[in-house]
């Protein structure tokens, strides 16, 4: 990997003595990438302002603008200096792609932009790196095969690359065997082009960023008292949306479990989404004993936003599973973490999903907080962690997964220091991440700025 600031090749954080600060967060991945992806088959112009820089979301941009999608990306172009992407929507008709549309590391690009796709009357391939080439493909493919797409694939269709020949679908009414936000928004963006009414059905509810924007856009939803079941009616003429982006739940997550964990600390984090499909760990946190604290709530652009002020706190280990695991699943990581720093055994349940994130985070947890003396456990389907034992300081590897990198980085700061591997990855969730680091009082010192592999 290139020695850029925004990519080093390790991380070397060590012991903050004290933590104080406040900031934001860069803009949230999961409505940037909705913002870009629902704005580029509307009618109109869209502005979407904060919009995650992170490499997932540059990859949905490459991607749309492969599709004939005018595409702008100005860095500081929204108020205060945030980045500002400009869609023009070309009004339910994406171009045939001349190339495969490469969706990166980024499972949200090519699960949803499936869904696009399959409500188009053109062929596309979609391929990805390593990572997501061997991520499931089958939870998105089997429901718009039923739909009537035409889609190929490796392992006929379970894994990328992906081919599909859309147009012309069927509405269906599907149960998805997994509480996937992913899997529920490809159904419903294929649905919402499609004669009909088209049903996703969940285990669990899980995040609406598609449902807010797709009702914003001018189409008819439906949605049933706990969130399992949404049905959207097809053919409605989209609308371009102006989005504000909040700042990413999930990456602010890492101060909050920071503060929370470490034993002089006081951190706010600015401009927060609150989506109620997003807010699990709030509540995980909250119910070990963590001294969150929610002001200034208020709503922007349909979604809920919040400060959050977190400080050093007395933890207890939780038991976690059930409907909260879809509400705080990029979060499962860090809930681990706490729990190396909490009395007694925290206990993470029904997250089998976990295995197949950008990594097997049970496996790849397992093996590195093992390596930083912790006591951990590994379940087919979640962790156990024992709080207590005494850490030290070790080199961890991510295998490329940006919340391992950024998990492990919040052990160090309040443990005994840790080098990260491959610590570039968090760029694709959280550019600046290391940087921002030192604003709270937390040291670090960066490959690309002279620190030598160990
Ligand atoms: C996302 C949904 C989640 C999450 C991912 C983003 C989304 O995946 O892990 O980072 O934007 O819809 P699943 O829906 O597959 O659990």
């Amino acid at each position: 990997m290139s020695a850029t600031l925004a990519s080093p090749d390790i991380a070397r954080v060590g012991k903050a003595p004290r933590l104080r600060g406040t900031l934001e967060v860069p803009g949230d991945k999961s409505i940037s990438h909705r913002g870009a992806l629902m704005n580029a088959i509307a009618h109109g112009t869209a502005t979407i302002d904060n919009y995650l820089p992170g490499a997932d979301c540059l990859s949905t941009l490459e991607c749309l603008r492969a599709l004939g999608v005018e595409v702008t990306f100005d860095p500081t172009g929204a108020p205060g200096g945030k980045p500002r992407v400009t869609v023009v929507g070309r009004g339910g008709q994406l171009a045939e792609a001349i190339r495969p549309l490469d969706c990166g590391n980024s499972g949200t690009t090519m699960r949803l932009l499936a869904g696009l796709l399959a409500g188009q009357p053109i062929f596309s391939v979609m391929t990805g790196d390593a990572s997501l080439s061997s991520r499931p493909m089958a939870r998105v493919v089997d429901p718009l095969r039923q739909m009537g797409a035409r889609i190929s694939g490796r392992q006929g269709g379970r894994l990328a690359p992906i081919a599909i020949e859309g147009g012309n679908l069927t509405a269906i009414d599907y149960q998805s065997p997994v509480a996937s936000a992913q899997v529920k928004s490809c159904v419903l963006l294929a649905g919402v082009q499609t004669e009909g009414i088209t049903i996703a059905r969940s285990p669990a509810a899980s995040r609406d960023h598609t449902e807010r924007l797709l009702t914003a856009q001018g189409a008819k939803l439906e949605t049933n008292d706990d969130g399992t079941v949404v049905a959207v009616h097809g053919g409605a003429r989209l609308q371009a949306v102006d989005v504000i982006v909040p700042g990413d739940t999930s990456s602010a997550a890492y101060w909050l479990a920071l503060a929370c964990i470490h034993p002089d600390a006081e951190i706010t984090v600015q401009n927060v989404g609150m989506n109620p499909g997003r807010t699990g760990f709030v509540e995980i946190l909250r119910e070990m004993g963590g001294n969150v604290e929610v002001r200034n709530e208020r709503v922007v652009a349909g979604e809920p936003f919040a400060d959050l002020v977190a400080r050093s706190s007395r933890l207890k280990g939780v038991k976690v599973g059930g409907t909260v695991v879809p509400r705080a699943i990029d979060e499962l990581p860090l809930v681990a973490i706490v729990g190396l720093f909490a009395d007694g055994l925290t206990e993470i349940r029904d997250a089998a999903e976990l295995r197949v994130k950008e990594s097997d985070r049970i496996a790849s947890l397992g093996r590195e907080i093992s390596r930083l003396g912790g006591q951990v456990e590994e379940l087919p389907d979640g962790l156990r962690v024992l709080g207590g034992a005494s850490l030290e300081s070790a080199a961890c590897e991510t295998l490329g997964d940006h919340r391992l990198a950024m998990s492990l980085a919040v052990a160090g700061l309040a443990g005994v220091g840790v080098d990260v591997i491959d610590a570039g990855c968090a760029v694709v969730s959280y550019p600046g991440f290391w940087q921002q680091i030192r604003s709270v009082g937390g040291t670090v010192a960066l490959s690309d700025e002279g620190v030598d592999r160990a």
